[in-house]
């Protein structure tokens, strides 16, 4: 019998965090990917004091209802969507993600997707392993420059800024939209200017979308917003899937009302929108823009922190540095 308080861990994880938490839990975790059903994360929850748990995992009073001992859900994303932040609190459950260590590796992606649409990679790519490439036509595969184009954010929390930084180096004037504008010095530093949403989608060449999922922000994107923008323009999401209506935006992409997109998340993930799975005109990619191996090792590594720090281990003993719900530690 140990005595040891229970983590489980709800995906395949690196090996070095498996030993850093061992000393101080009994651990388990899953040794293959999946989906689990709302009870089945219901019976996996009850008995554990922490849970280390992925975006695809839902966490509600459905799924804690059983779970009398669970003390922390350490998100592994900074969205945090998944979880019910009120039923969590309310139980006196800390909930924690992954804030900060992936904004520049989002926003690496975030640009690679943009000069992916508007370089036609993926589509030139698809086409040269379709063996067409015969002989090399001058004009073919044109694409379009972002310099001199206008760079729209919507969302300007830390990964749109550091978007937003980026964009010296290619020469792009960048506006944005938020909730809020930056403070002066913010904006000053990455050299970004606030303006109203109508005006972000009617003067933006590419807009980006580093929103959080709310009830608010679902389908901020929709037909009405797609038919502000300019034909020419091309949206990239790497924000959440429902934060566009992917319906409306395969038909504004098929009628050429909106020249392309590049997508990293989907309303139905990991189902693609059927419109859009064929066009050529948009690059579609799955929800790894925080996957580079730094990244997404600091991110496991960040929500081991919190674990630990909330039962009093590590540097943060005591303060898990992402708690979502501080409430909590009252
Ligand atoms: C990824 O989508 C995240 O929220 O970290």
């Amino acid at each position: 019998m140990t005595d040891k308080p229970r983590v489980w861990i709800s995906r395949p994880t690196f090996p070095g965090i498996i030993a850093r938490l061992e000393p101080h839990f009994e651990v388990t975790a899953e040794a293959e990917e999946r989906k689990f059903s709302s009870s089945e994360l219901a019976a996996k929850l009850a008995g554990q004091d922490a849970a280390i748990v992925g975006l695809k995992d839902r966490i509600g009073p459905a799924e804690i209802g059983q779970a009398t001992r669970l003390r922390i859900v350490a998100n592994l994303g900074v969205g945090y969507d998944n979880l019910d932040l009120d039923a969590l609190s309310a139980a006196g459950i800390a909930a924690s993600n992954t804030a900060d260590v992936l904004n520049e590796s989002v926003a690496d992606y975030a640009w690679a997707l943009m000069l992916g649409a508007a370089r036609r990679m993926n589509a030139a790519e698809r086409w040269l392993r379709a063996g067409h490439w015969h002989a090399t036509e001058f004009r073919q595969w044109l694409g379009t420059d972002v310099r001199g184009h206008t760079l729209g954010i919507l969302g300007m929390g830390r990964i749109g800024q550091a978007i937003a930084r980026r964009a010296v180096g290619f020469g792009m004037p960048v506006i944005y939209h938020n909730r809020s504008p930056l403070p002066e010095a913010d904006e000053r530093a990455c050299d970004a200017r606030y303006v109203d949403k109508s005006q972000l989608l009617r003067e933006s060449d590419f807009l980006i979308l580093v929103l959080p999922l709310t009830p608010q922000t679902r389908h901020a994107i929709g037909a009405p917003e797609l038919a502000q923008m300019k034909p020419t323009a091309m949206l990239v999401n790497v924000a959440r899937g429902g934060i566009v209506d992917d319906a409306a935006l395969a038909t504004a992409l098929r009628e050429k009302r909106l020249a392309g997109a590049a997508l990293d998340v989907f309303e139905r993930e990991p189902a693609v929108h059927p419109g859009l799975l064929e066009l050529d005109n948009v690059v579609l990619s799955p929800h790894i823009a925080s996957a580079s191996q730094e990244t997404r090792r600091a991110m496991t590594a960040l929500a081991v922190d919190n674990v630990l720090a909330l039962f009093g281990h590590g540097p943060h003993a005591g303060r898990p540095p992402t708690i979502l719900n501080p409430n909590v530690l009252a």
